[in-house]
């Protein structure tokens, strides 16, 4: 059956030596392009949902559980980036150990966490910009910052168009601009991180945790008849969990950057597990920060960290916060459009995307300028036009997706190479790898009914794809 036909470990290895990309990066430059991706929207902006509605002060309980399903799941990255240093990740993994339909269902899926994580974070960042803008006094109008739902009128959300096309020329320009520009926004970012933690704990009133999860409540639906869901209690700590899981999403893409890596197969597996322990470090400490400054049931749902520092009497620090915040979401829209071109480049060395479009590099850059022009153009007009307010609940979902296949997928090879060359090998595997598959499997089972029905249809679509286009073009199809 074709569909499980797979890609040899060798043909990896041969890809690998022939790549013309630029290999300019070093460990730490990886962990900053790490660092660069997870520090973004989750922290500045989902806390205050996750914590109002759903965990209550256990949001570093939320935090710490998604933590977990991220560690396991990047241990299991490890792995497999020191065997394979090739930029498709996820989807090359799969492809050279499951098979070519599930690699291209889970490069599909790799859409959704960076295509649709890039797009979330431009509006994101424009509603941040414009914040900013206030803040000196400077008002740009609405229909100029909104998508045309929310404006309730034609409108286009210039802000979020501009950004994606800054973004996109630094990456066409090159790796090592892209580096550079994502490492100034790390500094900036961690130092204001390291600043709430070390400034907001003066301001934590210890009474404001308690209780610490607060009592369970039913969500009803319009006509007042239990959902089945249910907001606080242990099954809102799981909720959040799934809503803050969007706060580590990136570590994984620096596993798309072994192409550009001066030695990946040992400093990719660093920097994966790296960017993720400080993050998860530092988040658990600004949740607690966030709900003992402020009673959760008073956070602000639209700038949460802020807003704390406001109430706090700091109004100067709500400059400082709304420029980091800033800052920090191009970073994370750099290391994804970074990523998601990356992985086209990959399916189409393989024959299943257009290699014109997805595999030609530009001459002098050295970067898929096509295929970077392309996710610029889509990431722009759709964060200019759309409502895209749960779109990062399908970013995660793509996301918890695509890692529990990797955790299967690192088992998978194990078992069937043993004697493969591992630079790195994952700790207490046969725990690690099933644990962080469950672990991303359950956590998608409280992940929203809606975005459920969302991700089949996508799902749909892309097996459409693969059916029409990318098994014939494949170069593992017999010639006819
Ligand atoms: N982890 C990234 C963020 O929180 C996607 O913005």
């Amino acid at each position: 059956m074709s569909i499980w036909r797979k890609k040899p470990v060798e043909a990896y290895h041969a890809d690998a030596n022939k790549s013309e990309l630029n290999r300019v990066l070093t460990r730490w430059g990886l962990t900053s392009l790490g660092i660069g991706a997870i520090i973004g929207g989750g922290i500045f902006t989902l806390t205050g949902i996750a914590a109002h509605d759903h965990a209550g002060p256990a949001l570093a309980l939320s935090f710490i559980i998604a933590g977990i399903g991220c560690l396991f799941a990047s241990l299991c990255y490890a792995e497999f980036a020191s065997v394979l240093p090739v930029e498709g990740s996820a989807y090359a993994y799969a492809y050279g150990t499951i098979g070519e339909l599930f690699a291209w269902f889970i490069g599909w899926n790799l859409i959704l966490e960076y295509m649709m994580g890039a797009t979330t974070v431009a509006v994101a960042w424009s509603g941040y910009f414009n914040k900013l803008l206030h803040l000196f006094n400077i008002h740009i109008p609405d229909y100029l910052t909104n998508d045309p739902v929310s404006h309730g009128g034609p409108s286009f959300n210039l802000l979020a168009f501009i950004i994606t096309w800054v973004i996109t020329a630094i990456l066409v320009k090159g790796i090592k601009e892209a580096a550079k520009t994502n490492n100034i926004i790390v500094v900036l970012k961690v130092a204001v991180v390291l600043f709430v933690i070390f400034a907001g704990a003066f301001f934590v009133d210890p009474a404001n945790w308690t209780p610490f999860i607060p009592a369970e409540t039913p969500i009803l639906d319009a006509l007042g008849n239990p959902t089945g869901e249910v907001n606080f209690g242990f099954g809102g700590v799981l909720t959040a969990a799934t809503i803050v899981f969007f706060a580590y999403i990136g570590f994984d893409a620096v596993s798309t950057q072994a192409g550009e890596a001066i030695n990946p197969k040992k400093d990719v597996p660093f920097a994966i597990i790296a960017s993720l322990v400080i993050c998860t470090l530092l988040y658990i400490a600004v949740s607690l920060v966030l709900t003992g400054m402020v009673p959760y049931t008073d956070l602000d749902l639209k700038a949460p960290v802020a807003s704390a520092f406001e109430g706090a009497g700091i109004t100067w620090a709500v400059y400082l916060i709304t420029i980091a915040a800033t800052a920090g979401l191009m970073s994370v829209m750099l290391v994804m459009m970074l990523g998601q071109t990356r992985i086209f480049l990959g399916m189409s060395k393989d024959g299943l995307l257009p290699h014109n479009i997805f595999g030609k590099l530009h001459p002098t850059f050295k970067t898929p300028y096509r295929s970077t022009i392309l996710v610029g153009f889509i990431i722009s007009l759709v964060s200019a036009l759309t409502p895209i307010n749960t779109v990062s609940e399908m970013c995660s979902m793509g996301t918890l997706l695509a890692f529990a296949m990797v955790c299967v997928a690192v088992l998978i090879l194990r078992v069937k190479q043993p004697n493969l060359d591992r630079p790195y090998k994952t700790p207490f595997l046969y725990f690690v790898a099933p644990a962080g598959a469950l672990f991303n499997v359950f956590l998608m089972s409280y992940v929203r009914a809606h975005t459920w029905y969302a991700f089949l249809i996508w799902g749909a679509v892309g097996i459409l794809v693969y059916f029409l286009y990318s098994r014939r073009n494949s170069h593992l199809h017999p010639k006819s």
